[in-house]
């Protein structure tokens, strides 16, 4: 099944009151169109989000610490306490050194999170694949934000890293972003071997955002 996970970064259309709306219209097109949707909140509104929905809500960050002294850092229990299901380690906008990715990784799968490590290129798939998380998922920062998707200004980034993943760690899916608006860009993203999308602007900048979704699901079919 296709996978699609809405990061919502910290957009004024996706914080508080309009991120449960948003979760909501997540969890209603995951229902009607059977598709396998995760929302990525801001992480003061994963308890809300979590309670009110049965669809997926992931983390945008997660450190690898654990109980202790550890000031101002999000602990994988703690996310797991809120409600979380996973989070993603190393966003292009929360870049991480290798051993924090590593750390964030063992810190989810003690408490049974998934783990979803973005990564920029071929290359860091490459590494980002060899410490086995649950998924990779590729987005060339110049492209995030920007409109283009990924699938059609660079669709050997897509190739490379399924194939590089394929290689290293076979149970590690593979999912693509940036760019990623319309249903043709995740038909290609799936055409191009990946699982399904990390997405944002195209569906949370929207004016109507249920639409754009319905669209993006329709338009790949
Ligand atoms: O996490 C998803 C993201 O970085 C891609 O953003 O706005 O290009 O869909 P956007």
């Amino acid at each position: 099944m296709t996978i699609i996970v809405l990061n919502f970064k910290t957009y004024r259309e996706s914080t508080g009151v309009e991120a449960l709306r948003l979760a909501e219209i997540c969890e209603d097109i995951s229902q009607e169109y059977s598709v396998q949707m995760a929302v990525v909140p801001q992480v003061a509104d994963i308890h809300a989000i979590s309670k009110a929905v049965k669809i997926p809500v992931f983390a945008q960050h997660v450190d690898g610490v654990g109980y202790g002294g550890f000031t101002g850092h999000i602990t994988a229990a703690s996310l797991k306490a809120a409600g979380a299901s996973g989070s993603l380690i190393n966003h292009s906008e929360r870049r991480l050194k290798l051993a924090e990715i590593d750390a964030a990784i063992t810190a989810c799968k003690s408490v049974d999170l998934k783990t979803i490590v973005c990564t920029n290129n071929v290359a860091t798939t490459q590494a980002a694949a060899a410490l086995n998380p649950d998924y990779v998922a590729v987005e060339p920062p110049e492209l995030i934000g920007s409109g283009i998707p990924v699938s059609k200004a660079n669709p050997d980034v897509i190739r490379g890293s399924v194939a590089a993943v394929k290689a290293i760690a076979p149970s590690v899916g593979v999912l693509c972003g940036a760019g990623i608006t319309h249903g043709e860009d995740l038909k290609s993203a799936l055409e191009l071997g990946s699982e399904g999308v990390l997405l944002a602007s195209g569906i949370i900048k929207a004016k109507d955002q249920r639409k754009a979704l319905e669209d993006l699901v329709t338009g790949a079919r």
